[in-house]
């Protein structure tokens, strides 16, 4: 198979980090294009009557950073010599995840089994659980080791 569209979604942890590493590789060895996806949600806060969200200058300040990340991280791919291809979405991770991957049809989906907000001990953290189980494409794995840092 070719991997030639290939989709990774990060959330800046160190284990995603790892699995950028591996997609950055298959893209350039099957000369193919590397997306990357952040997921933000929008800052609010909760009161009795449900949640509120925060002043439009608080979601563009969340907006503004998470472009700034991405575009570091859209460096460090391009680094390896790979086209790439960045792209920030609010709302539910996984489900912006599975969304994306829909309608950009990529071939693979490259992610690490944990990210920034999940117990280390936990096997695999819940977004990529959720991500294996019900992606339209393969899903590759990566295991942050810690041996390695
Ligand atoms: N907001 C996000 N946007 C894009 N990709 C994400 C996002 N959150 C997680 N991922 C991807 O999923 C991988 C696994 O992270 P996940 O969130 O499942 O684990 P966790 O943070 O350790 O646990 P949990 O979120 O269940 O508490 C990350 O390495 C990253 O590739
Ligand atoms: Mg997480």
């Amino acid at each position: 198979m070719d991997w030639r569209k290939i989709c990774c979604p990060i959330d800046f942890s160190d284990c995603s980090k790892e699995a950028l590493a591996i997609a950055s590789d298959l893209a350039r060895r099957f000369s193919g294009e590397l997306l990357l996806l952040h997921v933000y949600q929008a800052p609010s806060y909760a009161l009795p009557e449900g949640y509120v969200l925060s002043a439009p200058e608080a979601l563009r300040a969340v907006s503004e950073d998470v472009t700034r990340r991405l575009n570091e991280w859209e460096r460090m791919a391009q680094a390896q010599g790979v086209a790439v291809t960045t792209e920030a979405r609010m709302g539910v991770p996984y489900a912006e995840i599975i969304a994306y991957a829909k309608k950009i049809a990529c071939d693979l989906i490259v992610m690490g089994t944990h990210g920034r907000t999940g117990l280390q001990h936990a096997f695999v953290g819940s977004v990529a659980e959720r991500v294996v189980r019900i992606a339209p494409c393969p899903v590759l794995t990566v295991r942050w080791s810690q041996a390695k840092h």
